[in-house]
Parts: structure tokens; C-alpha cells; sequence
């Protein structure tokens, strides 16, 4: 009798690399990142471990983000999730930026670093220069008791547990789940929303998990798509508003384990120069998840569609047969509240990277040139 197995394999729990497993642990980390972080009554969000005062929080009048790669991606959610339930503004800055450009920083602004590791080197160093000029620093880390945990004036762990592939998955995803909360608890402190919109959204949060699982069992649609996708040298990614920021990660991601050329754009930008690249074949992947935007966004599909471009619509349910007049093909994401549909609609583009990196036989888990913990500039 012989079992076939090593120690590696043991730890990617039965997936073929530790990417894929960690894809498909974003329904765990959801509920953990959520659990004993929403009241019994499910409506309102408990932080305990936040040290910030209601009066300090009541005072802060500007929030910069400041992070780097897929994490700066989360923060230019989180800038989304805060200006919306919040209505403060909200400035999403790359670290090594931010620390280099003198940004205003008052007593009054929060600095909310967002890393996976904590040890980022860039990431570091921008919340030593908030604390410096005086700021209140909050940390969004998947790392307990890393650096930036330990030097932060406050910390909300996401509970994803350990990430090991290099490409980001369920951090990115959890570090949302960490938006939402931390944008419902001030929304309650400074009486920005009711409490009947906060339960509202925290129940939609709390079915979160189980749409993705939905998701998750539609992979092989989208193996299809990234097995066609791969053949190519470059393609786009477009959206509006919270679609653009998801589709700035599907492109990052896709980069980095395919190698594939891709660049995101705000759909409505396209005709300001880059629609020239738009030619017969050049797959597109566009994301029409935002109600608001729905008709503009697709009148750009229908734009990228007219050249001849090959279109992949991530969508809502409900809107397949419209959408399809202007796709080639489409996948549709589970209804839920427009601010929460990146925490569904980039699982398809994390997929989608994940497929198309093996089609083309990369290394997924340990991509050329990078490494997981960037801790030098
Ligand atoms: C994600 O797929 C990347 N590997 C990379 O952009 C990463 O998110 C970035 O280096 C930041 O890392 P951190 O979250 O550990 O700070």
C-alpha cells in the first residue's frame, strides 16, 4: 500500500498551489475577519481593540491611505467605503510616494497604513512620517505583531491567516472586510448613517462568504477564459468608479504571475487616448457591477465592442441577457449592496489570473523577480 503524498502538498490542503487554496479560503477569512466584530443584535460594529477615543475620531477632518501594490489597491476601496459612509475626505497614496512628497499632515488626519506583512519597508517608513508630523496612525495587517502592528497607534487585524503566495489573494479581500467594519464603526461614532442602513449593510456583509463559495464553484468558466486570454500579449481592464478599482488589481494580478502586458482604465477615459489600442481581438475585461454607473458603462463596452474588441463582462445577476448583447461572454457575480461588490468581483480576476498563469506553466507561487515581503526600497 502506498499513499503518494509530501509536505508541501499536505499544506496546500489538496490544491495544486497555494494561491489557488488561498482563493478559496476568502469565505473563512471573511467570517473571521467579521467575527465578534458585529454585535449579537447584528447591528453595529464593536472595535474593541481600537484605542482612538469617539472625540479624537470625531475630530480627525482628512484620511490619507497609504500602502503599496494589491494593499494600495484595498486602500483605494477603503478611500470609497470611508468618503461614503463617512464623508471625509480621503486621499489613497503608493508609500514610496507618499513618504517623498512632504503630503499635509496635521494632528487631525488619520493615517491608515494597509499591509498584509506589516514589514513592508516603504509602508513602514510613511507611518513613521505620520507619526512625526503628529498624526494618528491606524494599521490594517494580516501580521500580529509585526512591525507595523507594533508601531501603529491602533491595528485591526484581518484574520485571513498566513498567505504564502506570493500574489495576494484573501489579505486583499479581508483587508476590505476591514474597510466595511472600520467605515461602519465611525459612521455609528459620528452619526454619519442610521442605524438602519449600518444593519442593512451588515447583513449583506455577513452573506458575503457564501457568495463567494458560489463563485468559487463557477472556476471553471473562467479557466476557460484565461486559457483564451493567455495566448495574448496584452490586454485591458475597464470599469467605473469601485469596478476601477477592482479592475487596478485584476490587471496587477494578472501581471505578476502571467506576465501578461494588461493596464486598467477607467472606462470613461478610453476615448482620451487609449481606445486607439483597441483592436480586432484584443481581449477586454470590463466590469459593470455598479448600479449607478450601469449605462455608462456599458455604453463604453458597446465602444470597445464596435472595434472589435473580445469582451468579458463581469457582471450582476439579472443582467445577462442586456449585457450580452455587447459581451462575448460574461460571468455574473451574486447580487449584493453596490459599495460591497469588490469583495465578490475580484475573485472571478483573481481566478482569472490564477488560470492563466498555469495555462501557461509559470511558477504561480513564486513568481520571477518578486519576492513576498518587499522589505527593502
Ligand atoms: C500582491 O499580489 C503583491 N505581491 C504585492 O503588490 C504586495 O501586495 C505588496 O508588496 C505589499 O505587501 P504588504 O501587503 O505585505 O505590505
Amino acid at each position: 500500500f502506498h499513499v503518494d503524498w509530501d509536505i508541501m502538498t499536505a499544506e496546500k490542503g489538496g490544491f495544486d498551489h497555494f494561491m489557488l487554496k488561498e482563493i478559496h479560503e476568502q469565505p473563512k477569512a471573511y467570517h473571521d475577519t467579521m467575527l465578534g466584530r458585529i454585535s449579537e443584535d447584528g447591528r453595529s460594529v464593536v472595535l474593541p481593540e481600537l484605542k482612538i477615543s469617539a472625540e479624537k475620531l470625531r475630530g480627525i477632518n482628512r484620511v490619507h491611505i497609504v500602502a503599496c501594490g494589491t494593499a494600495y489597491h484595498a486602500g483605494l476601496v477603503g478611500k470609497s467605503i470611508i468618503e461614503n459612509l463617512v464623508r471625509i475626505p480621503v486621499e489613497t497614496d503608493v508609500a514610496s510616494e507618499y513618504r517623498y512628497r512632504s503630503p499635509i499632515i496635521t494632528p487631525d488626519t488619520l493615517v491608515i497604513v494597509v499591509s498584509q506583512s506589516g514589514e513592508t519597508a516603504d509602508t513602514l517608513a510613511a507611518l513613521r512620517e505620520a507619526q512625526r508630523n503628529g498624526a494618528h496612525v491606524l494599521a490594517i495587517t494580516n501580521v500580529v505583531g509585526s512591525s507595523v502592528a507594533r508601531e501603529a497607534d491602533d491595528v485591526i487585524i484581518t484574520l485571513a491567516g498566513p498567505e504564502i503566495a506570493v500574489a495576494s489573494t484573501k489579505a486583499y479581500s479581508s483587508q476590505l472586510i476591514a474597510f466595511y467594519l472600520f467605515g461602519l464603526y465611525w459612521a455609528q461614532t459620528n452619526g454619519t448613517q442610521d442605524e438602519a442602513t449600518v444593519a442593512n449593510i451588515l447583513a449583506a456583509m455577513q452573506a458575503l462568504p457564501e457568495q463567494v463559495e458560489k463563485i468559487l464553484a463557477q472556476a471553471e468558466v473562467i479557466k476557460g477564459v484565461a486559457e483564451s486570454i493567455s495566448k495574448h500579449d496584452s490586454l485591458f481592464f475597464i470599469g467605473r468608479g469601485l469596478d476601477y478599482a477592482v479592475a487596478m488589481e485584476g490587471s496587477l494580478k494578472l501581471k505578476e504571475i502571467s506576465y501578461i502586458h494588461s493596464e486598467a482604465y477607467p472606462a470613461g477615459e478610453l476615448k482620451h487616448g487609449t481606445l486607439a489600442l483597441i483592436e480586432e481581438g484584443i481581449p477586454v475585461i470590463a466590469l459593470i457591477t455598479q448600479e449607478g454607473l450601469y449605462e455608462k458603462t456599458l455604453s463604453n463596452i458597446k465602444e470597445v465592442k464596435a472595434r472589435g474588441a473580445d469582451v468579458l463582462g463581469i457582471i450582476n445577476e439579472g443582467h445577462e441577457a442586456e449585457v450580452a448583447k455587447s459581451t462575448d461572454r460574461q460571468f455574473a457575480i451574486p447580487r449584493t449592496l453596490p459599495l460591497l461588490t469588490p469583495a465578490l468581483s475580484v475573485v472571478p480576476l483573481q481566478l482569472l489570473s490564477y488560470y492563466a498563469s498555469l495555462a501557461l506553466g509559470h511558477d504561480v507561487d513564486k513568481p520571477r523577480n518578486l519576492a513576498k515581503s518587499v522589505t527593502v526600497e
